[in-house]
């Protein structure tokens, strides 16, 4: 049986957060045993907001040394940088010809992030989704690891590689999300109806992996809760159920234990544990982070072998493509 296949990836737009952590990348590192991973960092699709190019060359780099010390492992999964491998530009500009304007504008981050930017909305950002199906087809993905969020977007490629084959013939693998039920959308400290995003405004909103621990210590005391005063899983306390969501992805305990460990104590030594949890959980990942980050060359290394591995796998896919679509292929 050939095992089946996963890809995911992450923009390399700045420091990644602690749901980022658990709502991605802790789920990838348990999937590579078991699959044949492809971990990818989206560098083409972060330019669709503006990048300085400084930082997004240091920003590639910090997200792969990050992919490395969560576990992930380049013996085990491909990890690579998407503008390293062509065909992603190729396929993408493919499907966009197949794509309706319609179902593009009805995408959430599309209407959210144009919103935000206000005029000017550049054309990168209402195609992104195609981009995003592109890398899934290409290497015949069956499972997609996301968070809540990248539903809808998954949603489209499914859509694109049932079209194309229904026009041309069997060609792409149409692809399942693979959304975990907890921790798929940890909510902002400061405002727990809305996600918790790096590019919040107040950065209390927000846990990064890399943030020391006086900062996750005061992050986690700010964070808002409420009146009722008990540390119980419900939706009639979202800052509390949000909050008992990452104790239990740091600690490994169950919703369950941790409602009995903190039967009839308050919020405050709740909230004093839960700083101790996430920082030790992050220990060990900024410690590996920091020693990946002072051997650029292992760095390189990683990239360019995930770079040829991926480049072999969705030059087949493309080639397929092209010949069906009727290009002449050489
Ligand atoms: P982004 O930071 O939006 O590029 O997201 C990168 C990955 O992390 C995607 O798979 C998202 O679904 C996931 N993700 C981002 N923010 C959260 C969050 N607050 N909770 C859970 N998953 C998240
Ligand atoms: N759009 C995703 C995000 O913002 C990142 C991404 C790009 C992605 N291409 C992908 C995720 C392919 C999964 C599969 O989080």
């Amino acid at each position: 049986m050939e095992k089946k296949v996963v890809f995911s990836g992450v923009q390399p737009s700045g420091s990644l957060t602690i749901g980022n952590y658990i709502g991605a990348i802790k789920n990838w590192v348990s999937l590579q045993d078991e699959y044949e991973c492809y971990y990818c960092i989206v560098d083409l699709h972060s330019i669709t907001v503006p990048q300085e190019p400084k930082n997004l060359r240091k920003n590639t780099l910090e997200l792969l040394a990050v992919y490395l010390a969560c576990g992930l492992d380049p013996e085990k999964c491909t990890l690579f940088i998407q503008s390293h491998v062509s065909a992603h530009a190729e396929l993408s500009w493919v499907l966009s010809t197949m794509s309706y304007m319609g179902q593009l504008s009805r995408m959430t981050q599309y209407k959210e992030k144009s919103q935000r930017v206000g005029e000017n909305v550049n054309a990168g950002l209402f195609t992104y989704p195609v981009l995003m199906a592109a890398d899934i087809l290409l290497y015949q993905a069956d499972l997609v690891p996301v968070g809540e969020d990248q539903k809808q977007h998954l949603e489209l490629a499914r859509d694109l590689a049932e079209r194309f084959n229904n026009r041309y013939s069997p060609t792409f693998k149409v692809p399942e999300p693979l959304i975990k039920k907890e921790g798929a959308r940890i909510m902002s400290l400061q405002n727990p109806q809305k996600k918790m995003s790096k590019s919040d405004d107040n950065e209390n909103g927000y846990i990064l992996i890399l943030d020391k621990p006086e900062d996750i210590r005061r992050k986690v005391k700010r964070a808002v809760t409420d009146s009722i005063g008990v540390v119980r899983y419900s939706d009639e306390q979202p800052g509390i159920k949000n909050l008992i969501e990452i104790y239990s992805a740091f600690s490994k305990d169950s919703i369950e234990d941790i409602e009995k460990r903190y039967e009839g104590i308050g919020y405050g030594k709740f909230k004093e544990d839960l700083a101790e949890v996430v920082i030790e959980g992050l220990r060990p990942i900024q410690e590996k982070f920091d020693s990946y980050m002072k051997n650029k060359d292992y760095l390189e290394s990683v990239y360019k072998q995930g770079a040829e591995k991926a480049r072999y796998i969705s030059n087949k896919t493309l080639r397929k493509v092209y010949r069906k679509i009727g290009f002449i292929v050489n």
